[in-house]
């Protein structure tokens, strides 16, 4: 399988160096304007071009990872030269299918749309995908080459920005929580690198017992609130001043940003 990935920025290097640590039989090759800040990958056999065209008349899986206001240009650059069965892939914020067939304009070409996260250069990220051209088979592709790089599912379109709220935009939310939790712990008498420590591990394992058992937060919760407990009245002195209301309220507010910045283009 030959990728090519369009963009050998933050994303677009972390998903070629997943990728390339995942499955030997992935042949990643990356592109930029300026090959020398990625220098590296080259050590760990992945090709680096800076002409966008050069590895695209052989590539199975195009990835497009360049910024939203690059994206135009880059797909009438490569257009010509892109294989009519390959599997298109866009990772581009905000930039719909609709959009990318009027860039590319070849017909029935398979174009997915995905939301990764930066978790994603850990192999730990969530990525939701979406297609409205893509057969099963094309969608079971981009599925396994996601999941390499941690955990993907298929989404209608419409909920694609949901999931950069959620997903991505959940990436600095749930380390915020963790900032707030270590300033906490210095206050009852850690240390700082002790309370990240502490703080850290146990969000992950908070969120494992989710991920394992694929249950609802509360049966864990109810696990540990004993009555007249310590825990339950921390918690329920968080939700007097506000915690799941002001989380619900922040991720309402970033989903609604998104929408108007979409019309202020
Ligand atoms: N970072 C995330 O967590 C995340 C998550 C989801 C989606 N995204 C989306 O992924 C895309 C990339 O994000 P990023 O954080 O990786 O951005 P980035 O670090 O700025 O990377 C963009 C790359 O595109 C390259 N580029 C610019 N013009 C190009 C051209 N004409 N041909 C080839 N390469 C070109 C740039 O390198 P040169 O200047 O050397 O060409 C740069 O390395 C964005 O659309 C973003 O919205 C990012």
């Amino acid at each position: 399988m030959k990728i090519h990935i369009i963009g050998g920025g933050n994303l677009g290097t972390s998903m070629a160096r997943g990728l390339n640590a995942a499955q030997q039989s992935y042949q990643i090759s990356v592109s930029r304007r300026n090959i020398s800040h990625i220098q590296h990958l080259e050590t760990l056999g992945i090709r680096l071009t800076a002409d966008n065209k050069q590895f695209l008349p052989e590539a199975d899986i195009v990835i497009l990872a360049v910024k939203p206001k690059q994206a135009e240009a880059v797909c009438a650059e490569v257009r010509s030269v892109l294989r009519k069965d390959c599997i298109f892939i866009s990772v581009v914020t905000g930039l719909s299918i609709k959009q990318l067939e009027n860039y590319l304009r070849i017909p029935d070409l398979c174009i997915i749309r995905a939301m990764p996260n930066t978790a994603i250069a850990l192999r730990e990220s969530m990525t939701c995908l979406a297609s409205h051209t893509a057969h099963e088979r094309q969608k079971q592709v981009a599925l396994t080459l996601f999941e390499q790089l941690g955990k993907a599912i298929f989404i209608e379109e419409s909920l694609m920005d949901a999931s950069t709220v959620l997903g991505a935009c959940g990436i600095a939310f749930a380390l915020r929580f963790i900032r707030a939790a270590m300033q906490g712990g210095i206050e009852i008498g850690f240390d700082s690198k002790t309370a990240a420590l502490i703080a850290t591990q146990t969000v992950k394992g908070a969120a494992q017992l989710l991920l394992q058992d694929t249950q609802h937060p509360e049966i864990e919760i109810d696990k540990v609130t004993t009555p007249q407990g310590c825990t339950i009245v921390g918690l329920n002195e968080m939700e007097h001043r506000g915690f799941s209301s002001s989380l619900i309220k922040g991720i309402v507010t970033s989903y609604k940003k998104i929408g108007n910045m979409q019309k202020e283009k």
